[in-house]
């Protein structure tokens, strides 16, 4: 014993309603200040602008040539013997530093496949022997509207991770009591002659927390 007599349970309480009264009451005082605003409000921040809303289309940005089938589109592009020999494959014809040279007739194609122009070469996937048809490296031939075993031959870790859903966009649906899934073609997203894919600018990032952080600017090549 220290001499002092422990508190009575009533006192106890009694002190304890004291206490959570005062604490009470200072909150209230806080929130009331709070809520007027006494230290001022934190400053407006800019609106941040919605996404482009280019960057929510779902339609592929590409057609192939089965889009312009089924859309009963114009095929004149497809439409090879109209302009060449059935019996005499066009030449390839090259500059002096190796690179093929596209003719003006087809200037709409830009060839630039692979990092070193590695598969510029027409003849690497179009049939000389039939230009309305593709052929496989093994060998065997495709139709324009079968494209991803061309593809598939040269690019098989890829053409297997897109069969399996992993490369590539699926829509449709899932439940396949429903409907179909549906995969685009590797040629709705990868232009055949310039299959890169283009950089794009990232939407823009949220407000930073800390104030005096100026907000993230994204720089392109676009803007000067
Ligand atoms: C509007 C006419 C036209 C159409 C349609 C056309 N071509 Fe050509 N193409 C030409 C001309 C002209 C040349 C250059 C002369 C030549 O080599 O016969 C050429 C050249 C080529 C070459 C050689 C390219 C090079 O580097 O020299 C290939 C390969 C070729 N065409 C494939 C095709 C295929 C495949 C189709 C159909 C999918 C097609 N062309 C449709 C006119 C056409
Ligand atoms: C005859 C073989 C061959 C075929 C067929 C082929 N590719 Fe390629 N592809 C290549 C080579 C080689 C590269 C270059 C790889 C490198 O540079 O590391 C390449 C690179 C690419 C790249 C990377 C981007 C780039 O330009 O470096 C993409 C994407 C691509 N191909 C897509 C396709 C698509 C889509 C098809 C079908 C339309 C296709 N490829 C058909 C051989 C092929
Ligand atoms: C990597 C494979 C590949 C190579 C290499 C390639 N093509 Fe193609 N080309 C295709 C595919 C696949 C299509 C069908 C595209 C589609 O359905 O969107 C096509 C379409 C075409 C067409 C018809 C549509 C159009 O864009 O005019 C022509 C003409 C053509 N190619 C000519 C050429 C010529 C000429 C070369 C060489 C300078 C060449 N291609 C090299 C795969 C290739
Ligand atoms: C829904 C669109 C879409 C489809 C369909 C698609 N790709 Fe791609 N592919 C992409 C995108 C996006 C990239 C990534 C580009 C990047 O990382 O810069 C890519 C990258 C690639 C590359 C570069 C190497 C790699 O794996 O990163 C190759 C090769 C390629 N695709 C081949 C194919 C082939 C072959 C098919 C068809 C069997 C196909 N793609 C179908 C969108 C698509």
């Amino acid at each position: 014993m220290n001499g002092k007599s422990p508190l009575l349970p009533e006192q106890n309480g009694a002190k304890s309603a004291y206490v959570l009264a005062g604490v009470t009451v200072l909150f209230l005082l806080l929130a009331a200040a709070l809520y007027n605003g006494l230290w001022g409000q934190p400053p407006v921040k800019p609106q941040i602008p919605p996404v482009d809303p280019v960057f929510l289309e779902t339609t592929p940005w590409r057609q192939t040539y089965a889009d312009l089938v089924k859309a009963k589109q114009d095929l004149s592009d497809y439409d090879c013997y109209a302009c060449h020999d059935r019996n005499k494959p066009p030449p390839l014809r090259f500059d002096d530093q190796q690179r093929i040279v596209v003719p003006s007739e087809h200037s709409n194609i830009v060839m630039g496949h692979g990092s070193h122009d590695r598969n510029n070469l027409c003849f690497n996937c179009h049939n000389e022997n039939n230009l309305e048809t593709l052929q496989i490296r093994n060998g065997s031939v495709v139709k324009f509207d079968n494209i991803p075993p061309l593809c598939g031959s040269c690019h098989g870790p890829t053409y297997r991770d897109w069969e399996a859903g992993a490369h590539g966009r699926t829509s449709g649906f899932w439940n396949h009591q429903l409907g179909d899934s549906v995969r685009l073609s590797c040629a709705n997203c990868h232009n055949p002659h310039s299959p890169r894919i283009p950089t794009r600018q990232p939407a823009p990032g949220p407000h930073s927390l800390h104030e005096d952080a100026p907000p993230h600017q994204v720089k392109s090549e676009t803007t000067p």
